[in-house]
């Protein structure tokens, strides 16, 4: 049986922790599955598109990851494609009570997929979508922090202000 696994986000951007974390999510099972998704609380930096574009072409070197756009529910997003697992990355106890009650909502609504954490490693602790975002809009070099395709679509997107 092949043992599918699903990294979820919103990807806004991908950044080199998320990376780290497919990278090592693909160690251990057949297929990874990256989803991402729009996330109504969030107002996206990058359109979907342009998100799963630079996900894609910093994960193509990896040949069981695939990267999809995500929609609807993720638990029902999961049983359709037979997906049991799903991995998140935890940075610091700070991501602790977000991902804890995401995951507890989706054990209460559905009972087929495990949420599964796996510990960032220490020199991406630090590492956010968020700040990395800010970063780059205020002009700090984020070039050790995110994949080269970010790198450029950051500087396309400076060209354009
Ligand atoms: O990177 P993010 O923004 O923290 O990812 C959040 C995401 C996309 C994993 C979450 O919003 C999600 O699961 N969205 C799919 C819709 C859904 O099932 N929502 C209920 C979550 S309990």
């Amino acid at each position: 049986m092949t043992k599918k696994a699903m990294c979820p986000g919103s990807f806004d951007p991908i950044t080199c922790g998320h990376i780290d974390i497919i990278t090592r999510t693909a160690r251990i099972f057949d297929e990874v599955i990256v989803t991402v998704f729009d996330n109504p609380n969030k107002d996206h930096f990058f359109p979907c598109a342009d998100r799963i574009r630079m996900a894609r072409r910093s994960l193509k070197s990896i040949p069981n990851v695939v990267v999809e756009k995500g929609e609807g529910l993720l638990v029902e997003y999961a049983r359709k494609r037979g997906i049991g697992v799903v991995i998140k990355g935890l940075r610091a106890v700070s991501d602790f009570e977000y991902e804890f009650q995401m995951a507890q909502m989706n054990r209460a609504i559905a009972n087929h997929v495990e949420t599964l954490f796996m510990m960032t490693r220490p020199e991406h602790s630090y590492l956010s979508s968020s700040i990395v975002k800010e970063l780059a809009e205020l002009g700090a070099d984020v070039s050790e922090m995110v994949p080269a395709e970010v790198m450029e679509a950051f500087r396309e997107r400076a060209a354009k202000t």
